[in-house]
């Protein structure tokens, strides 16, 4: 039980994709939050390697880590146990999307083959070996993965990104329910756009561009949605302010779907 004010005091968390973006701000919150630990998985090693410095080495490390690669994804795992005792939190949030349109007339199959071995193989990859640890260990541990509001949406381009998001809220609808017997629970985190490199990559518009389309979409007048504001949904679930909720699909979006 926590002694100070802090969500996270004496947690241990792996947070995929955490050198950019989403994932850079959870791990910055839940750092401040009094984790004993993040640790960053990710393939951008410098830029994850630089994230951890700036967050302290005595609360971050970067491990390489492709989630495509399952032995990777196991070795991040274990190491983590290894060096921390125990894992108690995975936040899988790794994603990409591909830069042409994929629409069901010009999709490219090996650029949906890609994305799928991150988008959806990949986060089942983590959620598995997640899981693994957290049963070995006796942890109740919470499970967080990165959905999108297009996991409940069509689209009108990007079908590969569509149907892994909507994989994504299938594994944790799954996950959940099978993982609920061992006290773990499994929810995601579905954000609407927030201008970060996987945006920007898939608009080719500048952050100002991307914020005010954005901005102009959703209900909520004057405000624009940052990493930051999803990091707070991802700190809600990952903490014990959510002990009783588990297959659920926290929507962050600025009311962007009820218009
Ligand atoms: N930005 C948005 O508008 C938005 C909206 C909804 C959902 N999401 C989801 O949020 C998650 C984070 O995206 P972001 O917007 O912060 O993008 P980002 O590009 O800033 O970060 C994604 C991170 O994932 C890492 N990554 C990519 N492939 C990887 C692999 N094989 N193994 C390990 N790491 C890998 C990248 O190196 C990068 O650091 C993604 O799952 C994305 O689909 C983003």
């Amino acid at each position: 039980m926590s002694t100070d004010n802090k969500k996270l005091t004496g947690k241990v968390a792996i947070i995929t994709g955490g050198a950019s973006g989403i994932g850079e701000a959870t791990a910055r919150l839940f750092a401040e939050q009094g984790a004993l630990m993040v640790v960053i998985a990710d393939i951008q090693d410098e830029l994850g390697q630089q994230v951890a410095t700036s967050i302290g080495a005595s609360k971050c490390s970067y491990r390489h880590c492709d989630v495509t690669e399952e032995e990777q994804v196991k070795s991040v795992v274990e190491w983590t146990v290894q060096n921390f005792g125990q894992l108690d939190i995975m936040f899988s949030n790794a994603g990409v999307v591909s830069t042409s349109t994929q629409t069901i007339l010009d999709l490219d199959l090996s650029a949906f083959d890609r994305l799928y071995a991150v988008n959806a193989r990949g986060t089942a990859t983590c959620v598995k070996h997640a899981a693994l640890a957290m049963v070995e260990g006796r942890v109740r541990g919470s499970i967080v993965c990165a959905a999108s509001v297009v996991a409940t949406m069509a689209g009108s381009k990007w079908t590969d990104y569509v149907m892994s998001k909507h994989a994504v809220l299938g594994l944790v609808k799954s996950a959940s329910r099978q993982l609920g017997v061992h006290g773990i629970r499994v929810n995601c985190v579905s954000p609407y756009g927030v201008a970060t490199p996987l945006a920007l990559a898939a608009y080719g518009r500048r952050v100002e561009e991307m914020e005010d389309m954005y901005a102009a979409n959703m209900s909520l007048e004057g405000v624009v949605l940052k990493a930051r504001h999803v990091a707070d949904a991802v700190l809600f679930l990952a903490s014990s302010d959510s002990d009783l909720v588990t297959g659920h699909d926290l929507v962050v979006d600025g009311g962007f779907r009820i218009k």
